[in-house]
């Protein structure tokens, strides 16, 4: 017979001990080296300095950074580690509640609104939205038609078509953004919100009570005011009658939960709508915006893609069918987003006391940002992790490659439900653009990312011809 001693071995965050940067001081830590502008990035370069796995004390407050595939294993396990709102996700609670991105695991509405959404984003309803989609590049296309040799404001435009398609398919609403010349107020309210959030997410209540007043009553005036508009869109499609227009707010008025019956409520129908407007916009028009400079400055690259684009488009319109066809295409949109994951990392907490990698003690309820920029730059990836390689993705390679190597989606019970969406999105809108346009890069643009909660290549700029 076998006994098992009981063990008294306690885990205990205090004997946790990791790489961070030198000169920490008493009570402020490791203060001086935090950078709120580029958190991110910032994050990605301790990381090539200190190791896969470090921390910044910031005050007492302990962050910890992973960026190794090994450790993610673990920690992308929903048994052992659940999603936690770090800053500032926690903060865009404000606006989106507990809407599919920012609710905690705990709360009943995110089971009930995960379980109606989710046949709205397989592979295969993609078919009912692909019109739609083509209609808003068909408007980039046009939109650019008479500026030959201009400038053009690549992520301002990108963006533009990524809000009119998730306006349209999501919620029937039509922004008009390349009719007007003004921003539509919906967006400049949603963008000062996403910028507010972004910084006073690492300020203090106070300063944010004095300092930046003005700016926290606009912050509260803006939230009221998309809650608002957003009702009225929701109440317009009760009075139309809802089921006829087969997009997400159909969905949401009609559908129930199967497992428990229950519909979504009109106040949590906002809270959805407004998360689709920050998860599933500025995420893909970023990528896009990437795929696009990368594009520009590789033209063998850009070459190859539109020699696939010509066999597989053989009608008018790139058909449904057609654009899981785009298969260099598709790469194109994955080493885009491996280079510049636009939503940067995630945050995971402990479920229970643990052993991370056997080596690091972690505490219930302590959390761990992963640090997408820097697991995608791994040394696993070889020795040009900054090189654009779409074939990096070709099937062999990506079966060849550590399973935890790339997570631009997430991944588990909290991974993004938008996947499929976007990248049927990006595919269709680079192809088209490939197909009508040629690509001139400013020679004097060197590639900086500007952080937003998402990333952006900041100010990059590019001259389009009409192929002929
Ligand atoms: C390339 C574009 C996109 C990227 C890189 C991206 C990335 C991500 C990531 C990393 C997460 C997980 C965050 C976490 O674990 O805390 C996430 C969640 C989510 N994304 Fe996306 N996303 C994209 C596009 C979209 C689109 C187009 C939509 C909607 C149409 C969308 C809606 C959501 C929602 C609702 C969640 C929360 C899911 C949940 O927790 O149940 N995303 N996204």
């Amino acid at each position: 017979m076998t006994t098992t001693t009981p063990t008294t071995d306690r885990i205990r965050a205090s004997d946790r001990v990791l790489p961070h940067p030198p000169y920490r001081l008493p009570i402020l830590g490791d203060v001086w080296d935090l950078h709120v502008t580029d958190s991110s990035q910032w994050g990605m370069r301790g990381a090539q300095k200190y190791g896969d796995i470090y921390e910044r004390n910031i005050f007492g407050a302990r962050v910890t950074y992973v960026s190794s595939p090994e450790l993610m294993g673990e920690i992308n396990d929903d048994e052992k580690w659940a999603k936690f709102l770090g800053v500032p996700i926690r903060d865009l609670r404000s606006v989106a509640r507990d809407g599919l991105f920012t609710a905690h695991n705990s709360e009943p509405n995110w089971a009930k609104a995960h379980a109606i959404l989710a046949p709205s984003f397989t592979a295969a309803a993609m078919k009912s939205y692909h019109t739609t989609m083509q209609a808003c590049v068909g408007e980039l296309i046009e939109h650019w038609a008479d500026r030959d040799g201009e400038w053009i404001d690549i992520p301002g435009d990108t963006n533009k078509v990524a809000l009119e398609v998730i306006g349209r398919t999501g919620f029937g609403y039509n922004f008009d953004s390349f009719a007007r010349t003004d921003e539509h107020p919906i967006v400049a309210a949603m963008l000062r919100i996403l910028t507010y959030v972004n910084r006073s997410a690492y300020s203090h209540p106070l300063v944010e009570h004095t300092v930046f007043r003005k700016e926290r009553a606009q912050h509260r005036a803006d939230v009221e005011f998309v809650n608002r508009e957003v009702d009225a869109v929701i109440a317009q499609r009760q009075r139309e009658g809802a089921g006829e227009h087969g997009d997400l707010l159909d969905r949401m008025l009609t559908a129930a939960d199967p497992e428990t019956g229950q519909q979504l409520d009109a106040q949590n129908i906002r809270h959805q709508i407004l998360t689709f407007l920050a998860a599933g916009h500025e995420t893909s028009a970023g990528v896009m915006a990437f795929a696009l400079h990368y594009l520009s400055v590789n033209p063998e690259i850009a070459e190859r893609a539109r020699q696939e684009i010509a066999e597989v488009w053989t009608g008018d319109e790139l058909e449904f069918g057609q654009v899981p066809k785009l298969r260099y295409v598709r790469r194109i949109v994955d080493e885009s987003l491996r280079l510049w994951p636009t939503a940067p990392g995630y945050f995971r907490k402990a479920r229970h006391d643990t052993m991370l990698g056997g080596k690091y003690p972690f505490e219930k309820g302590e959390w761990v940002f992963i640090v997408l920029l820097q697991l995608h730059r791994h040394r696993l990836w070889g020795d040009e992790p900054e090189r654009f390689d779409p074939d990096r993705f070709l099937p062999e390679r990506v079966r060849a490659r550590h399973p935890e190597l790339y997570r631009p989606f997430g991944v588990g019970m909290r991974a993004c439900i938008g996947r499929q969406f976007a990248y049927h999105e990006i595919v269709l809108v680079l192809a088209t653009i490939l197909h009508n346009y040629d690509l001139v890069p400013d020679p004097n643009y060197q590639l900086k990312v500007k952080e937003t909660i998402t990333l952006k290549p900041d100010q990059l700029r590019l001259k389009v011809s009409r192929r002929s």
